[in-house]
């Protein structure tokens, strides 16, 4: 009798590895950090007993946060200044102190981490305190420091996150950011309620729309094979397109060593379209309507420099007949604001397949640590 078991998989769920898991769970851990927080249709954070007067009050956000963490924070900083209309900061938490930081009571910081440990975060939120800001925090781990650190804390439920790199906490962070974008918004009466509702229905499909992207996990698989084996990989895009890559760049640096960088497509011509050269790979994302034409644009500088295009583009979106593309990946259509949900997904897949393809070791990537508790 031969039994095909593999210890080291049980508690995977069956996966090879932990980041493979965490990935397939995003769109029921997204359900269950959005669902609780929605009452009657509307964003609701009385469980959290966050007084409206806080988000109707503050001048201007802080985000206070490190790595991924901090690139939900661009994301929510694109959200809040294109629907609210206020300010906001996105600070690397382990800059913060050499920045002379202007925090006072008008306000409001935000600290994300998914461990709730790091502390330059920890450090930066309680500097914050000290001048009056009032704070919310956006943590994964119930009760750890940051959040008992802050006046009030939103936790993300995705679960314990094993693997280094982080995924489901990025996604469930950027879930909350969404909540907090839309209570505010009725904080301060700035939608119309049909507007609100509709937002929230379009964060509540988030999940199956999650789901379909995961249905295609081998044609990203392929999609992967377009930069197994290179030195260099660029990514570029503009705004909400531009922050994603961020990270998506990141994932890929973490788990596949491959030299990657995030560029916003229109700063290109101002120096790194030196280093593209023939074959060099470089990844697109263009999910805004309204960026779109300049995006295109971008990327036909680089396609005629010999790169080789891998293009995210929503599945309704005509291209000209005869572009070139190494590949072209079609996302399930949501409205522009929530692209960056099921593009994320593609982006955390792309740089699992390289890792996994490479054969290293997925979740414990060299000299990296997934709690960093010192300066
Ligand atoms: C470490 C981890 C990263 C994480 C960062 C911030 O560097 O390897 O994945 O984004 O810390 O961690 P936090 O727990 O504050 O989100």
């Amino acid at each position: 009798l031969k039994v095909d078991w593999d210890v080291s998989r049980s508690g995977k769920g069956g996966y090879p590895f932990y980041m493979e898991k965490e990935i397939m769970e995003q769109p029921q851990v997204i359900a269950e950090t959005i669902l609780p927080r929605i009452k009657d249709g509307k964003p609701d954070f009385s469980e959290e007993g966050i007084p409206d007067q806080i988000l109707k009050d503050c001048k201007r956000i802080c985000v206070i946060a490190c790595g991924t963490a901090m690139h939900a924070g661009l994301v929510g900083k694109s959200l809040i200044q294109a629907m609210i209309g206020i300010h906001v900061d996105v600070v690397m938490a382990s800059e913060f102190m050499y920045n002379d930081p202007v925090v006072n009571k008008d306000t409001l910081v935000i600290a994300i981490s998914q461990s709730g440990e790091t502390i330059d975060t920890l450090e930066a939120l309680k500097f914050a305190r000290k001048c009056g800001s009032p704070s919310i925090s956006v943590v994964n781990v119930k009760g750890a420091s940051i959040a008992r650190a802050s006046e009030y804390v939103i936790y993300t439920n995705a679960g314990p996150e094993i693997a280094v790199a982080s995924t489901k906490a990025y996604t469930t962070q950027l879930a909350v950011l969404y909540l907090i974008t839309a209570r505010m918004a009725m904080a301060r009466g700035l939608w119309e309620e049909e507007r609100l509702l509709s937002f929230m229905n379009e964060l509540q499909r988030v999940p199956q729309v999650m789901a379909k992207v995961l249905d295609t996990k081998e044609e990203i698989h392929r999609l992967a094979g377009v930069i197994l084996n290179a030195q260099d990989v660029f990514m570029i895009g503009r705004g909400l397109d531009y922050s994603i890559l961020l990270e998506g760049s990141l994932k890929l640096k973490e788990v596949s060593y491959i030299h990657s960088e995030a560029y916003a497509s229109g700063e290109l011509k101002h120096g790194t379209i030196a280093l593209i050269t023939e074959d060099t790979p470089v990844v697109a994302v263009v999910t805004q309507d309204k960026l779109k034409s300049k995006e295109i644009s971008n990327i036909r500088e680089v396609q005629s420099r010999g790169a080789r295009v891998v293009l995210l583009i929503k599945e309704n979106e005509t291209l000209d007949e005869g572009e070139q593309w190494s590949c072209v990946y079609r996302l399930p259509k949501m409205d522009d604001p929530f692209m960056v949900m099921p593009a994320s997904i593609v982006l955390q897949l792309i740089a699992y397949f390289v890792s996994l393809d490479k054969g290293l070791d997925v979740d414990k990537p060299r000299n990296l640590a997934k709690v960093v508790t010192v300066e």
